[in-house]
């Protein structure tokens, strides 16, 4: 004979949500240069205190952007896959949830359903080989 599983006292808590922040305090080191392709793309996050920032950094032609993880559609982190928010061929960045596409300099809008809108900067710097925020 079984016996029936008696439920738990409570059900178990979720976890607390975490304190996010959109800025950066400048010259904190991310990576090595080498460390993003070109075309290619590199998430981070950040904690600053008790709060998390979550950015990434894409480069095209030797040039390098940061942005704020947070899609101007619906506010969610661009990439369903970490470090991919490039398309395959590197030409834009992808919003993976609902297709938004951002030219990767500029950050700007260029098709789905937030076109015209863009990308929050997130201002890095290359210093000595590394990628720092600026
Ligand atoms: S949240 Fe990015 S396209 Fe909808």
């Amino acid at each position: 004979m079984s016996e029936t599983p008696t439920p738990p006292e409570s059900a178990p808590e979720s976890p607390p949500e975490r304190a996010r922040v959109w800025t950066t305090p400048a010259n904190v080191a991310l990576c090595a240069e080498a460390d993003i392709a070109d075309p290619g793309s590199r998430g981070f996050v950040l904690q600053i205190g008790e709060a998390f920032f979550h950015g990434f950094v894409v480069r095209e032609a030797g040039q390098l952007a940061g942005y704020v993880d947070r899609c101007p559609h619906q506010g969610f982190p661009l990439a369903i896959e970490l470090d991919r928010y490039l398309v395959p061929d590197g030409a834009l960045i992808l919003c993976g949830w609902h297709g938004a596409v951002f030219k990767p300099l500029t950050g700007d809008c260029v098709g789905g359903p937030c076109a015209g809108a863009r990308l929050t900067p997130w201002p890095v710097t290359v210093r000595d080989g590394v990628i720092r925020t600026a």
